[in-house]
């Protein structure tokens, strides 16, 4: 069986995390239900933390928000000296409630408006992540304009072609990310910003895709990076001081997958880096920095379901039918199996001890054909069973939706005995609370 950080099969044979029992949680918070494993999340930000510093010493862990923000998410990051990606002004603002430093704060967008542009300028957010000129040239008239400065990031694609879902490839150079290595947009970009009134250039970032399971392309771009600012030493004098070389890290969401661990990650990618150093001569030691989003909060989740029905229906192909297990959520919780066929494990919740007997497919109660797991292995269930679905702690509770005037489901956080909720579950007045119904209707 296949179990994360403080998960394990406590003596009434029921799924515990955190040292809660989950029939518990379920019947104390309701379904569906977001369970956040604390230790878990803290245990992956100490493992990049430490992970990359014992091997190079200028680093910084920046957690990738758009995973999983809030609150008390900023908190825990705070606490364990990461840095915060946001890439709105609504991850910013969550940030900045939550109270946290600004100066550890990188903006991100491919398409910032003014008012984030100011807000961030406001803020004091740490570093801007440029993505194309028109954003550059507005930062720089809004910085001037507000006598300040903004601390800069040039956003480049490599140009690398990394192994996973098409929607979640970004380093390739038919991307509507950053500026281009290859065609001379990056150089272009540097020089520009360079002679921008009001902004410091400090570095360059990409991010190449997600869910990698292998570190071909994340080794090629970190060698692209390091090479881009030697050229750039070269053809402006300027030593570029950071390099950013995002997220990416994939989790083990089914047993056949394996990724490499945070340490294995680390001992890669720091080498690479070194390695590119020496390689393109480069002798000022610039800053690694790092923006893991799912690796830290991926396999700390898992999304608790009550079972409603449960159809048996005649299919061609063997075994000749199809058990569907209906469960009380579906796609407003996780859009991901519809949008990258992403896969998952799950297992009866308060049957935890007893072994998988048959296959079956999950799906959810909306009013599509919303299937969370295909033909998956799974003990005896039946109506009213719990159902855990694992490793839904990145981009789950952060891309859920209203689908079908659904209430999005309540985040909790446990840790040794203690569940806390950090999100509220959405009532059905909070469903209509803007509508409005015009006078003249
Ligand atoms: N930095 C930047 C600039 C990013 O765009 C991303 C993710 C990350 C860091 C964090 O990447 P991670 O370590 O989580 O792989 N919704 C998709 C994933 C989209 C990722 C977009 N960018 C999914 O559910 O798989």
């Amino acid at each position: 069986m296949m179990l994360f950080g403080t998960q394990r099969v406590n003596s009434k044979g029921r799924l515990e995390i955190g040292g809660c029992d989950t029939v518990e949680l379920a019947e104390r918070f309701g379904t569906p239900l977001y369970v956040m494993d604390e230790a878990l999340i803290r245990q992956n930000c100490r493992d990049y933390v430490q992970g990359f510093r014992k091997r190079y010493s200028k680093i910084e862990i920046a957690f990738a928000g758009k995973a999983f923000l809030t609150a008390a998410m900023c908190r825990i990051a705070c606490q364990e000296g990461l840095s915060l990606d946001v890439v709105s002004a609504g991850e910013l603002y969550t940030a900045q409630k939550a109270g946290f430093p600004m100066e550890r704060a990188y903006l991100h967008g491919n398409c910032k408006s003014e008012g984030e542009l100011r807000m961030a300028l406001d803020a004091g957010v740490g570093r801007i992540v440029v993505d194309n000129l028109q954003e550059l040239d507005l930062l720089s008239a809004l910085a001037s304009a507000a006598r300040k400065n903004a601390d800069i990031l040039l956003r480049l694609t490599p140009g690398i072609d990394p192994h996973t879902h098409r929607l979640i490839r970004l380093g390739q150079v038919d991307t509507k990310f950053g500026f281009n290595i290859k065609d001379g947009s990056a150089m272009a970009a540097v020089k520009r910003a360079l002679e921008s009134p009001g902004i410091t250039l400090r570095g360059i970032h990409c991010h190449i895709g997600s869910q990698l399971l292998d570190l071909e392309a994340h080794v090629g771009a970190v060698r692209i990076m390091v090479e881009f600012v030697r050229e750039a030493l070269d053809e402006t004098g300027v030593a570029l001081e950071e390099i950013n070389t995002g997220g990416g890290l994939g989790i083990r969401y089914v047993e056949s997958q394996s990724p490499p661990s945070i340490d294995e990650f680390a001992e890669t990618i720091t080498g690479a880096f070194r390695r590119a150093l020496d390689d393109f001569g480069l002798t000022h030691e610039p800053k690694l920095v790092q923006e893991p989003g799912r690796s830290i909060v991926g396999t700390a989740g898992t999304t608790l379901y009550t079972v409603g029905t449960i159809k048996r229906v005649p299919i061609t192909e063997a075994p000749g039918f199809r058990v569907y297990v209906i469960v009380d959520g579906g796609m407003s919780d996780n859009p991901r199996p519809l949008l990258y066929d992403a896969v998952y494990t799950a297992l009866v919740a308060n049957k935890a001890d007893v072994a998988p007997s048959q296959t079956v497919t999950v799906s959810g109660k909306h009013c599509e054909t919303d299937t969370l797991i295909q033909d998956t292995p799974i003990a005896e269930v039946e109506p009213g069973d719990l159902l855990a679905v694992l490793c839904t702690g990145a981009y789950n509770y952060s891309m859920a939706s209203n689908y079908n005037r659904f209430a999005r489901p309540a985040v909790v956080l446990v840790a040794d005995g203690r569940a806390d909720v950090i999100v509220e579950r959405e009532t059905l007045d909070d469903l209509v609370a803007h509508d409005l119904i015009p006078e003249r209707l």
